[in-house]
């Protein structure tokens, strides 16, 4: 899940291939590197960490030349060191990989035996290696480039440059994206639109198995059988500005206070205010009335669809199923005479969820996307989409994107519910003026600032942390443990507060706050039983609630953080707001790298 970047251009590409990796930091952040060629040799300059030590490295020893491509790594084989960065490169080839190749070893051991040198310890540096292998049994670059990819197994997107060829760059698809940007004179190549758009707006998105050979004004695209195609040339308009933190000290804290907006803006792409009605687009054949849907999604986006799950089954009395993508590809699932299944993804390139879309595509169910970011690979695969209308999301723990997917998925409940006939027309008008609330509340939940940056900072000496949460408020507290592990890697899990008693309670101690979730709903009293039981074993409760549940545990609890009293219908949107806050003080306070955690990846498009 690396980005990728090349160029075939008429201006020095060094800063342009930065300026590219500058969008592509979400992909990967351990290591970064960029070649060019300087009167037809390959040049490189690569670094470990962030972006900005490359661009020490680049202001230090400079790289001519107008053709280049450009890496930012997530590693997978091999520790994030300068020697493990991307581009690999032999005297005739450098090559840049998202992806795994799976079967490197092999490879790799071939290539040694016939006396080629190895210096990395990554599963791509075989490409470089096998390229040049076949350039030096004469084959010309794109020969030997086919030949190279025809003998890879696992994913891959590469962008390929040749020693001495100042007017050929070559790209190769399986697995993992890979867009073409059409300039004017130039040609780029990038591991999606995001890449190639501060150059130009006109993309064309490879197919699996595609091998793109650019020149400065032409594209041969072939596909897996050799046979030269035509891709469609896309305008895409989306991400030519670099996004700011404006006031903000994260782009996480400027997306947890953009919420109002952005679930607004989603929420009335779904709604008709004047009829109360939910709109929905058109849906490519997906059934609504059907049987059962299932969700899946990873992560963040998994819990969106687990909040859905109760949404669903309460409003549309519709059978759902909710699982990871990762867990759902490889189990074989069984579904019912009639079902369709709903895809929930950010960024729309999570690997494990296009996995799980094209298995249901396999088996002949029609696919929903709710997506945040347009013509992403599964925007593109789905049979319909839901967009999600939350803007670029630059902080690696999701936010905004989580909101603007429950605004999305409870607009579906509600269309769901229609379409099925459980919902009345009034029960329809009363759930959408409810819904078009939403970003009042959010606004009122983020009044709760001062307290809980006070609380976090208490937090922030933790070593476990414990989430309680019920019925809905059940994957929100999943939710929230998730976002304190992700940013101040403090140990935190999640639980039923009915599950408690079950195990988890023996971790009770004074040492081991416990967050709860708890709005005054039809199950708090059951949830305040938990919290009885928890604070007679000595434990520390942080309970998020509203005023009469603030009243109710105002003699056991240790801090309280107060939110907008709601209708249950919005409540996991609005008791998102605390967790989110709360997670984020605490990295603060613990100094931690809040947008780019150690370890991981915006977008993971490996499995
Ligand atoms: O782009 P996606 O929504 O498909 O990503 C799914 C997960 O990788 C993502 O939600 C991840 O869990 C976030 N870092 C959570 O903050």
């Amino acid at each position: 899940m690396c980005g990728i970047i090349g160029i075939l251009g008429n201006a020095p590409a060094a800063p342009r291939l930065v300026e590219a990796l500058k969008r592509l930091e979400y992909r990967g952040y351990d290591s970064a590197g960029v070649a060019t060629l300087e009167n037809g040799a390959i040049k490189r300059r690569r670094a470990a960490g962030k972006l900005a030590n490359l661009e020490r490295v680049l202001a230090e020893e400079p790289l001519a030349g107008v053709t280049g491509i450009g890496h930012t790594r997530w590693a997978t084989h091999g520790a994030p060191t300068t020697g493990n960065a991307h581009p690999h490169a032999t005297d005739k080839v450098a090559i840049v990989h998202n992806g795994i190749i799976e079967n490197f070893r092999a490879l790799r051991e071939e290539l040694k035996n016939a006396g080629r040198k190895f210096s990395s310890e990554t599963d791509s540096e075989v490409i470089a290696h096998l390229i040049t292998h076949y350039l030096d049994k004469g084959q010309s670059p794109e020969q030997a480039a086919i030949a190279a990819v025809r003998r890879l197994e696992g994913a891959f997107g590469i962008a390929v440059l040749f020693a001495g060829e100042e007017v050929v760059l070559i790209g190769a698809r399986k697995g993992s994206p890979l867009a073409v940007g059409l300039g004017d004179g130039e040609m780029f190549l990038g591991s999606d639109a995001i890449a190639v758009s501060p150059f130009t707006t006109r993309v064309m998105f490879l197919d699996e198995g595609d091998i793109a050979v650019l020149s400065r004004t032409s594209v041969k695209v072939l596909d897996a059988d050799g046979k030269q195609v035509e891709r469609k040339v896309h305008i895409f308009a989306g991400g030519v500005a670099a996004v700011e933190k404006g006031n903000h000290r994260h782009f996480m804290q400027k997306e947890i206070y953009e919420q109002p907006e952005t679930v607004g803006r989603t929420i009335t792409r779904y709604v008709n205010a004047f009829e109360e009605r939910i709109e929905m687009p058109d849906f490519g054949g997906v059934d609504l009335n059907a049987e059962s849907a299932v969700i899946i999604g990873c992560g963040t986006a998994h819990y969106a669809g687990r909040v859905a799950e109760y949404w669903l089954e309460q409003i549309a009395g519709i059978s759902v199923e909710t699982d990871i993508a990762s867990e759902f590809r490889y189990r074989k699932p069984a579904f019912g005479k009639s079902a369709f299944s709903v895809f929930v993804s950010q960024s729309g390139e999570t690997a494990d969820t296009l996995a799980a879309l094209r298995y249901c595509k396999d088996n002949g169910l029609k696919t929903l996307a709710v997506v945040n970011v347009p013509e992403s690979t599964i925007w593109r695969e789905a049979d319909a989409r839901l967009p999600t209308l939350a803007g670029p999301e630059i902080g690696v723990a999701s936010t905004k994107a989580f909101t603007a997917q429950l605004s999305a998925l409870a607009a579906l409940a509600i269309a769901v519910g229609r379409a099925r006939g459980t919902l009345s027309s009034d029960d329809e008008r009363r759930l959408v003026r409810t819904l078009m609330e939403a970003p009042r509340l959010i606004a009122e939940a983020l009044g709760a600032e001062p307290e809980i940056e006070k609380i976090a900072q208490e937090l922030s000496h933790a070593r476990d942390v414990l989430y309680l949460g019920r019925g809905v408020h059940y994957p929100i507290a999943l939710e929230g443990a998730l976002k304190l592990k992700e940013i101040s890697y403090i140990h935190a899990e999640g639980y039923a507060a009915g599950e408690l008693k079950h195990g988890p309670i023996a971790l009770i101690d004074e040492a081991t706050p416990v967050v709860v979730v708890a709005p005054h709903d039809a199950l708090f009293e059951k949830t305040l039983s938990n919290m009885q039981e928890v604070n007679a074993r000595g434990g520390k409760l942080i309970v998020i609630t509203d005023a009469a549940g603030a009243a109710a545990v105002s003699e056991i609890a240790q801090h309280i953080i107060l939110a907008p009293a709601c209708d249950p219908f919005v409540a996991p949107l609005v008791y998102s707001i605390p967790i989110q806050l709360l997670a984020y003080f605490t990295a603060v306070h613990k100094g931690t790298d809040v947008d780019q955690p150690r370890n991981l990846a915006k977008s993971v498009t490996v499995e």
